[in-house]
């Protein structure tokens, strides 16, 4: 038996003040988007804007359903929409921001398991990294600099 170790680095900043104007300005995007959300059940709020390598910003917010399951997450509203619309363009970035009606979220929300699997998919379409901004309503920003750092052991086309 072997024991294989798997890492990730995340880069956190501080507040928004810290974050690199352009990507101060698509986190403001996020979270104009975030604030269109139609989550009623959950009263949780997510928006994610996506900057393409053609200078298009694609935003997406959570859209629930009285039937729970087919609601469909902010990051992946955004990232099909991205794909449908622009599918020959490469995913420079995607900012998300999260927070719950009933409390105010002070620390970075990573986006769920399903839409990092979303991700992936076109972060290995384009054959370049994806950078992944993610925050609260308030407080610090973590980064991660591609996909894949947040999905280890990814399934992916290579095992099909
Ligand atoms: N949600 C997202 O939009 N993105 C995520 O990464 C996690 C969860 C949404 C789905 C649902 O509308 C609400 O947040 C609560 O799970």
């Amino acid at each position: 038996m072997k024991e294989i170790k798997i890492e990730s680095t995340l880069y956190v900043f501080e507040n928004l003040g810290e974050l690199p104007n352009d990507v101060f300005k698509l986190m403001e995007k996020a979270v104009a988007a975030r604030k269109k959300a139609y989550a009623p059940y959950s009263n949780f709020n997510v928006g994610a804007a996506i900057l393409l390598d053609n200078g298009e910003v694609v935003l997406g917010s959570n859209q629930e359903n009285a039937s729970y399951p087919s609601g469909l997450c902010a990051e992946r509203t955004a990232i099909y929409y991205a794909g449908s619309q622009f599918p020959n363009a490469k995913i420079v970035r995607m900012a998300i921001t999260a927070g719950s009606k009933n409390n105010k979220t002070s620390k970075p929300i990573p986006p769920c398991g399903a839409c990092r699997q979303a991700i992936a998919e076109y972060e290995i379409k384009q054959h370049t990294p994806i950078e992944i901004y993610f925050m609260g309503e308030t407080g610090a920003i973590a980064k991660s600099n591609s996909l894949a750092n947040l999905l280890p052991l990814g399934f992916d086309k290579n095992v099909l």
